[in-house]
């Protein structure tokens, strides 16, 4: 087939190709929503054009790669240049200048001496690598690495090893010396460290992972618990990373969720998703040029920082990631995050106030809000009976049915797409693109509250008959 044969595909032949060369069940899964069952033609800004002419409001914000919208133009115009100018993606031993300076962007745009970058693909393989260097500055004399009960990090085997939450179970081996600490408490951690000595009574932990902002539970740290664990590190040289590879690039109102806190610096930080202006798979970790320095500043390691051999720092990529970081500092990613926040936080606390009995909570920052489902409908139990068993033993299956058959509604009725997070308590997700018009949040906010009003008994009984009893 050529890529002229793939988009003349009806979504019949997709779902049957996906069928027959991809995942079967995820085909059944995915087409219990409306989005599942249709196709994308283009996409702009805050917006899908389906090939029907339907125009969606994408809310999602592309689960944090989109702060950009889609195509954002001038992060097309830099690919177009790269490309119409045949630059070269591939050889690590020719110098990138484009290496060079998204480097140096990276290090002008962060505090303190986080000077040093690597540029893999994706978040999992930066939260490797930072694994990876925090392990080699300690030389292997440790082997204690601490994160907290609910952290996302990725689905690689070291990522996914410190990746928190009874709804996250990890079924593969997970790399040793694993503890885990209660979000947001420093004196469980610091009891965690005193516990953890080596045989001389030394301390044992080479590195703390920690999401300054959870975006799978919209919850953040204390600014107290963030300098506290600061203060810990330092004192036991314990390599602090912060993974902000969700809550980066202005959306939660700051450049980076920690840098609201002046003079707060992790020794290694991890990014991605918006990093990449929506177009180019592109992450990074940035690290303290100390600890860089002293894991692999040498010649006989210089070349062991690399989580992949072939795929980094490619031309494009790279190219594209100078763009993006740009355009979020030109046009003031974190203003326009908070003035996305300023409508959204008030519109989705009235509608908790109007909607007590489905609205349990509203959490968030910025442009990143979730909001927080009962499950206590009598409609449920009957459900509930009637579900696969596998199903209705996630004891979140109540609360994320309720929210399935909101965006299910809100997809249907309103043409806006939203998502829920899988661990946390699974809220749905308000996180628009930050180039989202002041017009179209109020309309999310209006959308939401008309969905409200249907009830959640009808828009369950709606979602239950219409879309997934036949797969049950
Ligand atoms: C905070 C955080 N860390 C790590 C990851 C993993 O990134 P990726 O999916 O690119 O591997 C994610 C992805 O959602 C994330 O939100």
């Amino acid at each position: 087939m050529t890529v002229a044969d793939a988009e003349a595909l009806s979504i019949g032949e997709v779902h049957s190709l996906y069928r027959a060369h991809v995942n079967s069940s995820q085909v059944t899964l995915m087409t219990t929503f409306g989005f599942g069952r249709e196709l994308v033609d283009h996409a702009e800004g805050a917006y899908l054009h389906m090939r029907d002419g339907r125009r969606i409001l994408d809310f999602t914000g592309g689960v944090g790669v989109l702060n950009h919208g889609h195509n954002h133009p001038r992060i097309l115009a830099a690919r177009k240049a790269f490309q119409e100018a045949r630059r070269m993606e591939v050889h690590k031993t020719y110098f990138s200048p484009y290496l060079a300076a998204l480097g140096h962007n990276l290090a002008a745009v962060l505090p303190g001496d986080l000077n040093k970058s690597f540029l893999p693909n994706s978040g999992a393989e930066a939260v490797e690598g930072a694994i990876k260097l925090a392990y080699k500055y300690h030389g292997g004399r440790r082997n204690t690495i601490m994160h907290a009960d609910i952290s996302f990090h990725g689905k690689l085997l070291g990522s996914g090893s410190v990746t928190g939450g009874a709804q996250n179970h990890f079924a593969f081996p997970a790399i040793p010396g694993v503890v885990s600490f209660p979000y947001d408490d420093l004196d469980a951690v610091r009891a965690a460290v005193k516990q953890a000595r080596n045989a001389k009574g030394g301390c044992d932990v080479y590195a703390i992972l920690i999401e300054p902002f959870s975006a799978s539970t919209m919850r953040s740290c204390s600014e107290e618990f963030l300098r506290g664990l600061r203060e810990l590190c330092s004192a036991e040289d314990i390599v602090l990373i912060f993974d902000e590879i969700y809550s980066g690039w202005g959306k939660t109102g700051t450049l980076f969720y920690f840098m609201r806190h002046p003079g707060l610096l992790p020794d290694v930080l991890t990014t991605s998703k918006s990093f990449g202006g929506g177009k180019s798979s592109i992450s990074a970790y940035v690290a303290r040029d100390p600890v860089f320095d002293k894991a692999y500043g040498n010649l006989t390691d210089a070349l062991l920082q690399s989580t992949s051999t072939t795929y980094y720092g490619f031309g494009e990529e790279t190219a594209t990631a100078i763009e993006a970081i740009n355009v979020a500092v030109e046009e003031d990613f974190p203003g326009q995050a908070r003035r996305i926040g300023r409508l959204l936080e008030p519109g989705l606390r009235r509608l908790q106030h109007d909607h007590p009995d489905i609205v349990a909570d509203v959490a968030g920052a910025g442009a990143l809000w979730g909001v927080f489902l009962r499950n206590n409908v009598k409609v449920l139990d009957l459900v509930g009976r009637l579900a696969p068993k596998g199903l209705a033993k996630d004891p979140l299956f109540a609360t994320k049915l309720v929210t399935s058959a909101v965006i299910d509604a809100l997809y249907r009725d309103h043409d806006i797409y939203t998502y829920y997070t899988l661990n946390g308590r699974s809220p749905l997700v308000a996180g628009p693109p930050l180039v989202v018009s002041d017009v179209d949040v109020k309309h999310f906010v209006e959308c939401l509250d008309a969905t409200f009003s249907v009830g959640v008994p009808k828009l369950l009984v709606r979602f239950v008959r219409e879309r997934v009893s036949s797969l049950w």
